[in-house]
C-alpha cells in the first residue's frame, strides 16, 4: 500500500491542500522557450501554497498534505484508495472546512470520478467542497496557470456552506464543474480537463447553476465503498478498423473481471469481437459499452453488455471496478445495480 506523510493534528478550523504532483507542481528546464518540455510532479504542496501566500484571504487557515508527488499517468488503484481513505476521514473531521486536492490532468477525470462516486454524497451531507485542480503549465512557465486555479480551488472550498453546495468539484480556468463530468479533451488548452463538461456554469459560480447542481444530487444515489485491496481488475478495449477477437480471447483467458468497450459511433463495436465477447460474458465478465467518439450519450440497449451513458471510457472504468467491488460484498444488488447507480445519471442542463 501507497503511504502519505502524516500531518500533525489540527483542531481549529482549516481547508486540507493535498498534493498528489503534477503538471502545477511540475518544472521546466527552459521555461520561456520550451514550457511544454517539463518534468510534473518536482514541487511540494507547501511550496505552491508559498508561491501564491499573498492572494489567499488571511482569515484562512490552511493544512497541506503530500500525499504522492507523481505524473498522473502513473495513478495507480492503491493510490486512489488512499486519496479516498484520506477524504472520507478529513471530511469526518470538524475541523477541515473543506479540501483542496492538486492533481495531474491527465487522469483527473478518473479520481475525479472515484472520489465523486466514493465520497460525494458525504460531502454532500457534511456541506463540505472537495475541489480538484491542477495546471496545464508547469510552475516555472511565464504564464503558468496553476497559481490562479489553486487560488479560485480555495476560494471555493472555504465558501460558507450556507452560501454553496457541497459535493466533489473540480476547478481550471476560472470555471467549475461537477468533478464526475471531468474529461481531458485537448493536449495543452488551459481548460482542458473541463471544455466539455455539461456541468460547467458561465463564470465561476451563479445561483442558477448551483440549484442544478443541487437537483443533480437530489437524484445521485449513495456512495459506494473504497476498495480496500485488490481493486477488480477491467481494461478498455478500442474498436477500430481490423480489430481482432484474439485480444479479448487472452484477456479472457488471463482472468479479467471487466471489459470496457470503447465503441465506434454510438457504441457498436467491430463484429470480429462479437464471439469473442459472448464468451467472455457468458463466462461472467462484465461488459460495459461506451465510446471512442469522445462526447455524446451511448442510451441503446443490447444484449451483450450495459450501456455506460455518458461516461466516457476511463470513468465508465472506474465506475465498473467500484460496482464490480461493491457487489462482492453484498448479498442482494448485483454489480448492475451499483453500476447504474453512479453511472447513468441525468446530466447538468
Ligand atoms: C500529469 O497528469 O501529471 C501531467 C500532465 C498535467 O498535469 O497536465
Amino acid at each position: 500500500m501507497v503511504s502519505s506523510n502524516q500531518v500533525k493534528a489540527e483542531n481549529s478550523p482549516h481547508i486540507l491542500v493535498l498534493g498528489m504532483g503534477g503538471t502545477i507542481a511540475g518544472l521546466a528546464s527552459n521555461p520561456t522557450e520550451n514550457p511544454s518540455s517539463y518534468k510534473a510532479g518536482e514541487l511540494g504542496i507547501e511550496t505552491l501554497l508559498a508561491t501564491i501566500q499573498e492572494a489567499i484571504p488571511g482569515h484562512l487557515k490552511l493544512l497541506a498534505q503530500q500525499v504522492a508527488n507523481i505524473n498522473s499517468r502513473d495513478l495507480c488503484e492503491d493510490l486512489l484508495t488512499l486519496l479516498g481513505n484520506l477524504v472520507m476521514t478529513s471530511l469526518e473531521n470538524p475541523a477541515v472546512q473543506g479540501i483542496v486536492i492538486t492533481h495531474g490532468t491527465d487522469t483527473i477525470e478518473e479520481a475525479g470520478f472515484f472520489l465523486s462516486a466514493t465520497c460525494g454524497k458525504l460531502a454532500e451531507k457534511l456541506g463540505k467542497r472537495v475541489v480538484l485542480t491542477g495546471a496545464m503549465l508547469p510552475a516555472n512557465a511565464p504564464q503558468a496557470d496553476g497559481p490562479l486555479n489553486l487560488i479560485d480551488a480555495l476560494k471555493w472550498a472555504a465558501t460558507a456552506p450556507e452560501n454553496c453546495p457541497g459535493g466533489v468539484f473540480a476547478i481550471f480556468a476560472g470555471k467549475v464543474c461537477l468533478a464526475r463530468d471531468l474529461a481531458k479533451r485537448h493536449t495543452s488548452a488551459l481548460n482542458a480537463p473541463l471544455m466539455d463538461s455539461p456541468s460547467s456554469p458561465v463564470g465561476l459560480v451563479n445561483p442558477s447553476w448551483m440549484s442544478r447542481v443541487r437537483a443533480i444530487q437530489k437524484v445521485s444515489g449513495d456512495d459506494l465503498p473504497i476498495p480496500q485491496d485488490l481493486w477488480p481488475w477491467v481494461e478498455i478495449l478500442t474498436s477500430h478498423a481490423g480489430a481482432r477477437s484474439e485480444t479479448i480471447e487472452f484477456l479472457t483467458n488471463k482472468g479479467i473481471q471487466g471489459l470496457v468497450l470503447a465503441g465506434t459511433g454510438l457504441g457498436g463495436f467491430h463484429q470480429a469481437w462479437e464471439e469473442a465477447l459472448k464468451l467472455a460474458q457468458d463466462k461472467g465478465i462484465a461488459l460495459i459499452k461506451t465510446t471512442r467518439t469522445g462526447a455524446g450519450k451511448i442510451e441503446e440497449e443490447s444484449a451483450l453488455g450495459l450501456t455506460a451513458g455518458n461516461l466516457c471510457a476511463p470513468r465508465a472504468r472506474i465506475a465498473l471496478q467500484l460496482a464490480l467491488n461493491a457487489a462482492k460484498g453484498d448479498k442482494y444488488l448485483t454489480w448492475q445495480d451499483f453500476f447504474a447507480r453512479i453511472a447513468v445519471l441525468p446530466e447538468i442542463g
